[in-house]
C-alpha cells in the first residue's frame, strides 16, 4: 500500500513555515501596475553589470584552473586580502575572517556553534525574520527586546537578562542590526552601543552584529560598529562577532558575505562550513577580489548612494504630503526601509489585502514579531526597488487606502 514520503520527515520539516514576505514577493511579481514597496531588494539598476562580466571572464579565462576546483572552506586568500583592505582596522588577520555565502550563512554558522536547540537567542523587537529562521532551523528560541529610536532598550535588555538568568535559561547570544535595522531603518547611536557591550558583558554573553547596510549611509556620520568597539576602546575583543555581505552592494544573486570575530568563533564556524557548503563559489570570490583591488568597490558605493537617497528622500517627501494626520516614519540614515506607525485603529494586516487590490504592496509590521505579539499598526517600505515617480504614486494609493 502507498504511504507518503513525507511520514518519514524529521519533526522539524514537518513544523516548517512558508515565510510571509516571500509570499508577498511571489503575490505581487508581474503584476501589471504593481508598485512594490514589500521587498527588500536592491535595485536592479546598482548591479555593476560591465565590470562583473568582464572579471568573471577574466577570472575564469586566467585562474580557472584554480577556481573551478574545490576551494578552502574558509574562504578565497584573495578575498580575504582584498578585504583587509576595506575592513582597516588594527591587528584584524586572515585567521579572524570566514567568507560565507551571502551572510545569512554566517548568520547560521554562528548559530550552529552557540545553539542547542531551544538556547535563547536575545534579537530586537521588531526584528529581521530571514535571519532568525536562519537560527531557528538550528532550534533556537527568541525573546524580542523593545526598541526606542535608537535601537534595542539597555533597560529592557538588563530586566530580559536578569529574568532569563534567574530563571536559569540558556541565554547563548544577543543579535543586533545596529545599522538601518532592517525592518525599522533606526540606527544604533554610539552611547547605545557601548550600553548594549557592557550589558553583554556584564552578563558575559557575546554578541552578533549583523551589518549588511553599513556602506549605504546617506547622511549623518559614521559610528564603530559594536565590533570595532569592542576591540578597541573595550578591550574585549572576543565580545562581538560581525556578519557583513556584498549583497546589497553588488548583488544579491552572487551570494557572497563575510563574518569576522575571534579565532576561537571562526574557527568551528570553518569546521561548519566544511560539513554543509564546502566551500562558497571560488569564482564569484575571486570576481569580488578584483573589484576591491582594481579599486571599483568606493566608486560601486557611491553609485549606489546616488541611486538610493533620491528614492529615500522621494518616499519622506510623499509619505509627508499624503499621509493623514497622527501617523509616523522613521526617517532612515541609510539602508533601504522606512518603518510607519498607524493610529492603533489600523490594522495593516487588513491593510494589506486592500492595498494589493489597489496595486501597492507594502510588509505589515506583524511579520516581525515573534508570534503572540499584538501589534498590528506597523509596516515596512522599502525605498530602494522602485523609482521616483512610482514611489510617489505608490504613497499617494497607500494614504488615500488609509
Ligand atoms: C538585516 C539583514 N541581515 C541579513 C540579510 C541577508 O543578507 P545576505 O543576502 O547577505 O544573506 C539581510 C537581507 O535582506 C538583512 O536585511
Amino acid at each position: 500500500m502507498y504511504q507518503p514520503i513525507t511520514r518519514l520527515f524529521s519533526k522539524q520539516t514537518l513544523s516548517m513555515k512558508h515565510s510571509f514576505i516571500r509570499e508577498i514577493l511571489k503575490m505581487t511579481k508581474g503584476v501589471a501596475g504593481m508598485i512594490s514597496f514589500a521587498g527588500g531588494l536592491p535595485s536592479p539598476d546598482s548591479f555593476p553589470k560591465k565590470q562583473l562580466a568582464r572579471l568573471f571572464s577574466e577570472v575564469v579565462m586566467e585562474d580557472g584552473e584554480d577556481v573551478l576546483q574545490y576551494g578552502a572552506s574558509e574562504g578565497d586568500k584573495a578575498l580575504k586580502q582584498a578585504i583587509l583592505k576595506i575592513e582597516t582596522i588594527s591587528a584584524l588577520d586572515e585567521e579572524q575572517i570566514l567568507i560565507t555565502v551571502g551572510s545569512t550563512n554566517g548568520i547560521y554558522f554562528f548559530t550552529r556553534c552557540f545553539i542547542d536547540p531551544g538556547d535563547i537567542v536575545i534579537s530586537e523587537a521588531p526584528g529581521f525574520p530571514g535571519s532568525l529562521a536562519a537560527m531557528e532551523a538550528c532550534g533556537a528560541r527568541f525573546v524580542g527586546v523593545e526598541m526606542d529610536e535608537y535601537g534595542m532598550l539597555p533597560e529592557r535588555l538588563k530586566q530580559t537578562l536578569k529574568a532569563l538568568f534567574d530563571k536559569k535559561q540558556r541565554v547563548k547570544f544577543i543579535y543586533v542590526i545596529p545599522e538601518f535595522q532592517n525592518p525599522s531603518g533606526k540606527t544604533m547611536n554610539l552611547k547605545r552601543r557601548r550600553e548594549i557591550i557592557e550589558i553583554a558583558q556584564q552578563y558575559d554573553v557575546p554578541i552578533l552584529e549583523d551589518q549588511p547596510y553599513r556602506e549605504l549611509r546617506y547622511d549623518g556620520e559614521k559610528i564603530p560598529t559594536l565590533w570595532e568597539l569592542a576591540r578597541t576602546e573595550l578591550k574585549d575583543p572576543g565580545r562581538v562577532t560581525i556578519c557583513k555581505s556584498f549583497s546589497k552592494i553588488l548583488g544579491p544573486g552572487l551570494r557572497l558575505g563575510y563574518t569576522m570575530g575571534p579565532p576561537e568563533v571562526i574557527m568551528p564556524m570553518v569546521m561548519w562550513a566544511q560539513k554543509i557548503t564546502v566551500s562558497p563559489d571560488c569564482a564569484t570570490q575571486r570576481v569580488a577580489a578584483r573589484f576591491i583591488d582594481r579599486g571599483y568597490f568606493a566608486e560601486q558605493i557611491s553609485t549606489i548612494i546616488n541611486l538610493y537617497r533620491p528614492r529615500r528622500d522621494a518616499m519622506i517627501e510623499a509619505l509627508k504630503a499624503n499621509m493623514p494626520a497622527g501617523i509616523t516614519w522613521t526617517m532612515p540614515e541609510g539602508g533601504m526601509f522606512i518603518w510607519v506607525t498607524m493610529d492603533d485603529k489600523i490594522n495593516t494586516d487588513r491593510l494589506l489585502e486592500r492595498a494589493i487590490e489597489s496595486k501597492v504592496a507594502f510588509i505589515p509590521g506583524s511579520k516581525f514579531y515573534s508570534e503572540g505579539v499584538s501589534k498590528r499598526n506597523e509596516l515596512r517600505l522599502n525605498f530602494s526597488y522602485c523609482d521616483v515617480d512610482s514611489i510617489h504614486e505608490g504613497i499617494r494609493r497607500l494614504a488615500q487606502l488609509i
